[in-house]
């Protein structure tokens, strides 16, 4: 067990009872961290094999160590679940029985403080997954423009003082350029004060620039289509996300791959022949129980939906 990197897995038998390791041989996890899922989908199977995704080196070694067990039934891949397709031809599978999706950081990268995905520690402004990116969240801070920045708070935090925030940035950094988290939460906390018992602001602004850097919507949009190409009939595909933009995105591809019609609703016949090629699983989102938030609070914001291949 790799000591050093720290993440419990969330939802864990919800997980496994949706996925239904044991029914299939063909894995894929496309959110390795530390192997956490892909141990327990091995455990339940002592036949299945698994391709492993993570785009963050870090996560792929400590994962290697975990799952070292079960030996060369464990495909490890450096990239992002968007290469999905190009790992299995690599592989040479050409479908595969499960696919799994547990979007977002790893406990490891927020709580390593010089990552910069922590408003709470300081450290350079990175929140790269994959440290080859090119793009990291200094760029954004010191270079894109203020209606940049605005949009990127405004859509993927959902907050209120957007604009606000991005002129401060923008004329903070005519001054000096922005290096740390530490400065940028400050700055944000004087912009977007908060009142009362609430945590941070900075929270949400963070939020939104990782997922900005890591371009975390285009890659989910990118991967839910290639996944549902790859797997065989009765395979299952759960998705667990941790932002309501990625909760809706998957929600609105499962209903639109279910329906068998999308014919106007004027119509008096169907004229489409839509052919659905999902059954949803979880007609309800899943979400963590008391029980399990007493012992993870990490696991509060975690949405999980299944659906099969027909
Ligand atoms: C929440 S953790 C996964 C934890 C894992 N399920 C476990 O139980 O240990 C998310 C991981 O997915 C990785 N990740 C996020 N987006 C990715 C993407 N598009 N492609 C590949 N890896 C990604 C992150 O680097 C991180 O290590």
């Amino acid at each position: 067990m790799d000591n050093n990197f720290h993440h419990i897995s969330v939802l864990p038998k919800e997980t496994m009872e949706l996925l239904q390791p044991e029914k299939g041989l063909r894995f894929i996890d496309g959110t390795l961290g530390a192997g956490g899922h892909s141990g327990m989908i091995l455990e339940s199977n002592p036949n299945a094999e698994l391709i492993g995704i993570d785009q963050d080196r870090e996560a792929l070694a400590a994962a290697g160590k975990n799952l070292e067990k079960f030996g060369d039934r464990v495909n490890l891949f450096h990239g992002t679940f968007s290469q999905m397709k190009e790992f299995c031809a690599e592989k040479g599978w050409d479908s595969v029985d499960g696919i799994l999706l547990d979007i977002g950081v790893s406990s490891h990268q927020i709580d390593t403080a010089e990552r910069g995905f922590s408003f709470r520690a300081d450290g350079p402004l990175d929140m790269r997954m994959n440290r080859r990116n090119p793009l990291s969240a200094s760029t954004i801070i010191n270079q894109y423009s203020e209606e940049q920045l605005k949009t990127i708070f405004k859509e993927y935090g959902e907050v209120k003082r957007a604009g606000a925030v991005a002129r401060a940035i923008v004329a903070d950094r005519e001054k000096k350029p922005f290096e740390r988290t530490g400065e940028l939460a400050d700055m944000i906390d004087r912009v977007d004060k908060v009142t009362g018992r609430r945590q941070s602001s900075a929270v949400l602004y963070f939020q939104a620039l990782r997922i900005a850097v890591n371009d975390e919507l285009g890659e989910l949009e990118r991967a839910l289509e290639d996944a549902v190409d790859l797997l065989a009939p009765g395979g299952r595909l759960t998705v667990i996300s941790f932002h309501s933009l990625e909760d809706r995105m998957v929600k609105r591809f499962f209903n639109r791959l279910s329906t068998d019609c999308i014919c106007p609703p004027d119509f008096p016949v169907c004229a489409c022949n839509t052919v659905p090629k999902l059954k949803v699983i979880t007609r309800k989102v899943v979400t963590a129980t008391k029980k399990e938030l007493a012992e993870n609070s990490r696991a509060a914001c975690a949405r999980l939906r299944a659906a099969e291949k027909i």
